[in-house]
């Protein structure tokens, strides 16, 4: 019998309607759908989108891939959840796995995919893109991310402000992510460049907490969520914001 695919599934930001219609395709054919578990070991965000689109009779499998950098304990998880997927595999079974955004962008599935591969090496991996957060805050903000010759720097996160001195110098649009644990550092040093204006907070897109703050101003004492990213336009753009353009007639 032959290998069975692994299946990398962008669930998309938030709204579950961000789904293609391949992931829901793919989705409702399969037998297995695996997710990582959140903290308090329960399935996470992911299978919270797509939990709309499952069908009776599937098998959830939540993995533990827990929120840490120490890479010896990534690992681990990495190994131990394709332990437990590849028996599945091995036995012909599809197996698709569910992650946040687009599973292209700074997500797990690529680690689980190698993780599976060094066991399995002609296994079969597919990949179905997705609405990724940067792209989803910026339909909720209703302004185009980049337009034209607009370079655009997207930070995974911010190490020191550096970092984002340096990606300010080289581009028009430069997106934060994992921007929370920074937020007071970050505010502050937009407040002294004159920039509180210049940039955007987006929390929880898509979800029905979702909160906008098209500008920076007044928010020193805020404290975002780990679902949160700022967009900062450094050159103060004066791009046009859909929600601004002239109704027609
Ligand atoms: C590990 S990354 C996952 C990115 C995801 N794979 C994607 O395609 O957007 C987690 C970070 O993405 C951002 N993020 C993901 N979903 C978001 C949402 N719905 N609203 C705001 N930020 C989000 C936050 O900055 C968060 O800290």
């Amino acid at each position: 019998m032959g290998l069975g695919t692994f299946w990398g599934i962008s669930a998309g930001a938030g709204d579950p309607e961000w789904l293609t219609l391949k992931a829901v395709r793919v989705l409702q054919a399969v037998n297995w759908v695996a997710c990582p578990q959140n903290a308090a070991g329960q399935p996470g965000l992911a299978y919270q989108i797509v939990r709309p689109w499952l069908q009776p009779g599937q098998t959830l499998l939540p993995l533990p891939l827990p929120f840490v950098t120490q890479p010896e304990l990534l690992q681990a998880a990495w190994e131990a959840a394709a332990e437990q997927l590849a028996p599945l595999l091995e036995q012909g079974e599809d197996v698709a796995f569910v992650c946040e955004g687009d599973v292209g962008l700074y997500s797990t599935f690529a680690y689980l995919a190698q993780a599976l591969r060094q066991r399995l090496p002609d296994l079969p991996i597919q990949v179905v893109p997705g609405v990724c957060s940067p792209l989803a805050a910026a339909a909720a903000l209703g302004s185009p991310l980049a337009l034209g010759p607009e370079k655009l720097a997207i930070l995974p996160a911010l190490f020191a402000l550096a970092e984002l001195e340096e990606a300010c110098a080289w581009a028009e649009v430069v997106v934060l992510m994992k921007v929370a644990s920074v937020y007071p550092q970050v505010w502050q040093w937009l407040a002294e460049k004159g920039w509180l204006q210049r940039a955007s907070l987006v929390v929880w897109a898509g979800w029905p907490q979702q909160a906008l703050f098209p500008t920076l101003d007044g928010l020193a004492d805020y404290r975002p969520p780990y679902f949160s990213l700022l967009i900062l336009w450094p050159q103060n753009r004066s791009s046009p914001r859909v929600a601004d353009l002239p109704k027609g007639s």
